[in-house]
């Protein structure tokens, strides 16, 4: 055993460091050009999921000229690996961000810092991501127009997600939620371990229904869809950009990074950007809007930059303002528990024991277990007591998967927690080479809001970020009870029946609570605090009459003409699961708006 278990690390070690050497790689799956013109119709601020979408959308409008800047590269081959998504943090499609140190979450991480990780490349945070496909609740979108944005209600929005699929799971062909002529597939996992199936019998055993969590109910489990193709991820660079090749009114240009917006102060006009390729400042012109999709950290750091944020803190950095609003505000996220693990006995999960025969069935015939998206088999949402029993508006989920933070032998996963060497070893050096369950519970409507705000005016240091997780105290409550059902989920018979228990990897903070009493829980998710990498909310949609609001619900930026925001950062409050499909689908609707704006102008 010993002796296998060090085989399995070299190649484990090896496979890793393959991976990321292999970064170096541009994919060249997307059509790029060094030479960008003067001017365009519209400049695009960032390529990810929603850029993608946006370079699509109005390029399909031939008379218009499109510009995409994205300051990453492309995709590589270890983007593609389904498997490999915690690994892509270590590699150079990541901007690898930390929050401000924290006095409330992440205690027991590297200088009280929580990772913040974003995708730097193109298709943005979708290339790094762990591509869940979830669109949250019917509810989440009833209260975006209740809030003051007419068009943003179910309705509206299963419009567009529609729009957006290409689903590719068979028994939901012919659902009414569900599209299939759309650019973005959904499929169900080629390949799932023997872990699966139990812990969706362990689920009907505490009485949860199995069904589509994208489809009429959202209370309940199901196997998880995934944007993945061919059992290869799918970012909406992917997805958009590589059939918009051949258009030559779009022009994609990487490596360039948007130092800020350039708006004009008399008439309050965005008229351009600055940018800066290969060394050199440039300016672009926009001749009918700019867009900026730079994601929740990156729109309100350039738009703050360009002139436009609150005021006052403006003004501490000397930066004339061009229009007071509360941009980088309203940060919401989810979080949860990091390494929630149980130890199996019999399940056949993964473990690094499985490297060999499971990357030549991907390598040859894109199969096995390295096509199972970051590890994650199953989906859930679930109500705890604090959540309306009335409604079928879930408030925490469940990310289930057949692998543990130990799962390479303490070389790279850990350090994607923020934790260090030595507490990992101490806290899960034990556990190495057995096999593990990880059920990952997460708050899913927070109530707590934090901020990001520029550190100094260069563009390219990092912003400070500072979610201020469970800030309010009802958001601990809220995840302890997660965690309870989180635990009795390994207490069920399928679940039991492969040895399932709990891994007890108390951190030393925590050690003198009562074992798994609601305290513990609370000390444990304070210590070790881990985001699912969802922040919304910094250039949030409402009317003018919000004082809080950045952007109408035409995505337009209040006061300032010209320029909209589109991308996750327009949310006005966190949707109930994860936002890949939310952004998209907001770029998708954001595209028509924009069609519409200009052909009503055009007629005039
Ligand atoms: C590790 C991780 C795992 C995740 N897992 C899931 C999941 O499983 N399912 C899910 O639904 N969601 C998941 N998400 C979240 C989801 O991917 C994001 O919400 C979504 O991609 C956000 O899209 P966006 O368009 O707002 O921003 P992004 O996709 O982040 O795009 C912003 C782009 O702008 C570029 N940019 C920023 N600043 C500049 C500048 N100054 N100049 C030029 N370019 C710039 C960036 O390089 C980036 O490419 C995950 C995210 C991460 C990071
Ligand atoms: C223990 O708690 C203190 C005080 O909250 C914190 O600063 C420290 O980082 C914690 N250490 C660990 C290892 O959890
Ligand atoms: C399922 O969703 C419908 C429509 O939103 C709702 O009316 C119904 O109460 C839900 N059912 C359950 C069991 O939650």
């Amino acid at each position: 055993m010993a002796q296998q278990t060090w085989v399995a690390t070299l190649l484990g070690l090896l496979a890793g460091r393959y991976l990321l050497w292999d970064q170096a790689r541009d994919s060249n799956y997307i059509k790029t050009t060094t030479k960008p013109e003067t001017m365009y119709d519209f400049i695009i601020i960032g390529g990810g999921s929603a850029g993608s979408v946006l370079a699509n959308r109005l390029s399909e409008v031939s008379q218009w000229k499109i510009l995409l800047l994205e300051q990453g590269g492309d995709e590589t081959a270890a983007t593609d690996v389904p498997l490999e998504a915690q690994l892509l943090q270590f590699g150079p499609q990541t901007l690898n961000y930390r929050t401000e140190p924290l006095e409330t979450a992440c205690l027991g991480l590297t200088d009280r810092r929580c990772p913040f990780p974003r995708g730097k490349c193109l298709g943005g945070s979708s290339s790094i991501n762990y591509m869940v496909y979830i669109r949250g609740n019917r509810l989440d979108y009833e209260n975006w127009e209740s809030q003051g944005n007419p068009g943003w209600g179910y309705a509206d929005a299963l419009k567009y997600f529609k729009k957006s699929e290409n689903l590719q799971i068979p028994h939901l062909m012919n659902s009414e939620f569900h599209g299939t002529k759309g650019l973005l597939t959904v499929c169900e996992t080629r390949s799932y371990t023997p872990l699966r199936d139990p812990v969706i019998e362990g689920a009907k055993e505490l009485g949860y229904g199995i069904h589509d969590l994208n489809g009429k109910n959202q209370t309940g489990f199901m196997i998880m869809q995934a944007t993945t193709r061919n059992g290869k991820r799918l970012s909406a660079g992917r997805a958009y950009l590589e059939p918009a090749n051949s258009r030559k009114n779009l022009h994609v240009v990487i490596r360039s990074f948007v130092k800020r917006i350039l708006i004009d102060s008399e008439s309050k006009k965005a008229i351009g950007v600055e940018i800066e390729m290969g060394g050199k400042t440039r300016q672009v012109r926009a001749r009918k809007e700019v867009i900026l999709s730079a994601g929740s950290v990156g729109s309100p750091q350039i738009l703050m930059l360009s002139g436009v944020g609150p005021e006052e803190h403006l003004r501490e950095l000397n930066i004339p303002v061009i229009k007071d609003l509360q941009v980088g505000s309203n940060l919401q996220d989810h979080i949860g528990l990091g390494g929630l693990m149980f130890t199996v006995n019999k399940g056949n999960a993964l473990n690094p024991n499985q490297v060999i025969p499971h990357a030549l069935a991907y390598t040859f015939n894109s199969n096995g277990y390295f096509t199972i998206p970051g590890g994650v088999e199953v989906v859930a949402f679930l109500k705890t007591k604090y959540a309306e029993p009335q409604l079928d508006w879930p408030d925490i989920e469940l990310h289930i998967g057949p692998l543990g933070i130990t799962i390479d032998n303490g070389d790279f996963a850990y350090k994607s927690f923020g934790l260090s060497k030595e507490l990992y070893k101490r806290l899960y050096k034990r556990a190495e080479g057995r096999e593990a369950l990880t059920i990952s519970p997460s708050l899913i409507r927070p109530k707590t809001r934090g901020s990001i705000r520029l550190r100094n005016t260069n563009p390219t240091e990092p912003p400070i970020i500072n979610p201020n997780y469970f800030d309010h105290p009802d958001d601990i409550k809220v995840l302890v009870e997660g965690i309870k059902i989180a635990v009795s989920l390994c207490q069920t018979k399928p679940l039991k029946a492969l040895g399932c228990a709990l891994y007890d990897a108390t951190f030393p903070n925590c050690s003198s609570i009562q074992y798994q009493s609601d305290a513990y829980w609370g000390c444990m998710v304070r210590h070790f605090t881990q985001t699912i990498y969802h922040p919304v909310g910094t250039c949030k949609m409402g009317p003018a009459a919000d004082p809080s609001a950045v952007v109408d619900a035409r995505l337009k930026v209040h006061g300032i003409d010209k320029l909209r925001v589109v991308d996750a950062s327009i949310m006005p409050t966190i949707i109930s699961g994860n936002t890949n499909a939310p952004t998209i689908m907001i770029a998708e609707k954001a595209a028509d708006m924009i069609k519409e704006d200009w052909q009503r102008k055009n007629r005039k």
